[in-house]
């Protein structure tokens, strides 16, 4: 194949380590006029455009953006596939939605033409926000992750999704057995693990709709492959913490369930952990496990304020995620924008690198996946965004009177959503242009 060489030039910035650990000035890099190389969807090169262009041949294709800025593509933790068509559901919690709204909602997934077209909208929403990679929940039907997995591999997109595991305490149309979530996981990590930029993730939804059973298999499937993720929900909502203490009575805590089952490790995501203790950080810390801090949907449903500088205080990987149907935006800037009031209620900072860190190598790192994404570093896939500072006339005025970087972030967290992404590219490729 012939090699194909394209540079980007605009304001460039993107985390190179965690504000919490190496301090803001340490946890970043900016270039004010910047050079972005892209050879064969992989970055090969960044800098000062006066330093690198004398450097490349002379008929280089160098597309110029003014008044923009290019970052990494946004990674979004925690996201529902087949809760598309119910955000914005009204008037309840978190178990009392499940079963009014969700449930209902991802049984329309029985049908495969119905997946195949919430699978498309869902890839267009996420990438005209750009979200360029995602870890995701199916429904319990394995074609909904059939949809979302060929979907993606068309545009070449690094994804991570799961078949949901629920064999109890939910409607008898959405439950599948121990033993059939088991043979029907394993035959979709077969098929698409490690398939291209595809991931498999097993997804017991939550400790209440799994069977010990059940939860012994998801383990067993951990052991079976390697590099296999495992995304759950833990600790969101003070009547499901007393619900799972009802179930497990044997247990020690909520983590404790996950824990005996063996589904604590590198690539497990916890969604929400709104309630957790200091001891299930540290152990959530000590066995790699991340936690995915969702604030729309943690507002939306009532749950309560993520502890962040908690879990900094136990170096815990934490990324950022939407959890639509239950988070009410596709926008990672959005998402940032809820999370800084989150900080503000409980008396504490977001500095906008940290945003910046979440959305971005915080993500990669809860997903082991820091040496492919969520960074500009050469060697790394290029997966970036390009954000338009005039994308609406208030942002535009807005970021005239920003005196540096620092705040023109921050503004662009606050005002900007999906208007704001003008282009995003993944694996080299343009996947959307507003
Ligand atoms: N806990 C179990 N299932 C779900 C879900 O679909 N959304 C949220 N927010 N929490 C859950
Ligand atoms: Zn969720």
């Amino acid at each position: 194949m012939p090699l194909t060489r394209k540079a980007y030039r605009a304001a460039i910035l993107h985390s190179i380590a965690d504000p919490a650990i190496v301090g803001i000035e340490a946890s970043y890099e900016y270039f004010e006029d910047g050079l972005l190389v892209v050879d064969n969807g992989q970055i090969s090169a960044l800098g000062h455009a006066s330093e690198l262009l004398p450097t490349l041949p002379v008929d280089i294709d160098v597309t110029h953006y003014q008044d923009a800025l290019i970052t990494p593509g946004f990674i979004d933790t925690h996201i529902h596939l087949p809760q598309t068509g119910m955000v914005g559901a009204y008037g309840e919690q978190l178990l009392d939605w499940l079963n009014t709204y969700t449930f209902p909602c991802e049984s329309q997934f029985a049908d495969k033409a119905h997946a195949d077209e919430v699978a498309d909208i869902f890839i267009k929403e996420l990438l005209r926000n750009g979200t360029t990679t995602a870890l995701v929940f199916g429904s319990v039907h394995p074609q909904s992750v059939n949809s979302f997995f060929e979907a993606a591999q068309q545009l070449d997109l690094r994804m991570i999704a799961g078949k949901v595991m629920m064999d109890r305490n939910a409607p008898d149309y959405l439950t599948d057995t121990a033993e059939s979530s088991y043979v029907e996981s394993k035959a979709l990590i077969e098929r698409w693990h490690g398939k291209g930029r595809l991931h498999y993730a097993v997804t017991p939804r939550f400790a209440p709709t799994s069977t010990p059973e059940q939860l012994t298999l998801a383990g067993q499937l951990l052991s079976e492959f390697p590099d296999l993720y495992m995304q759950t929900h833990i600790s969101e909502n003070l009547k499901e913490i007393e619900w799972v203490k009802e179930l497990f009575p044997e247990r020690k805590g909520y983590l404790d369930v996950y824990d005996h089952y063996q589904l604590l490790g590198e690539r497990s995501v916890f969604a929400h952990g709104v309630h957790l203790c200091d001891d299930e950080c540290a152990r959530l810390a000590e066995t790699g496990s991340a936690i995915s801090f969702c604030p729309t949907s943690n507002f939306f449903l009532g749950s309560g304020l993520f502890n962040l500088p908690m879990a900094e205080k136990h170096k815990l990987n934490v990324g950022i995620g939407t959890d639509v149907g239950g988070g009410t935006s596709f926008s990672l800037l959005q998402t940032l924008n809820e999370a800084y009031k989150v900080m503000q209620l409980q008396g504490a900072r977001l500095s906008p690198f940290k945003s910046l860190y979440l959305a971005t190598l915080g993500g990669a790192r809860a997903l082991r996946l820091e040496d492919k994404i969520g960074t500009l570093q050469p060697g790394t896939d290029a997966d970036f965004l390009v954000l338009d500072y005039n994308a609406t006339p208030l942002l535009g005025y807005r970021l005239k009177q920003a005196n540096n970087i620092a705040e023109t972030l921050f503004v662009l967290m606050t005002l900007g959503d999906d208007r704001t992404v003008l282009q995003t590219y993944a694996a080299g490729n343009l996947v959307h242009q507003r």
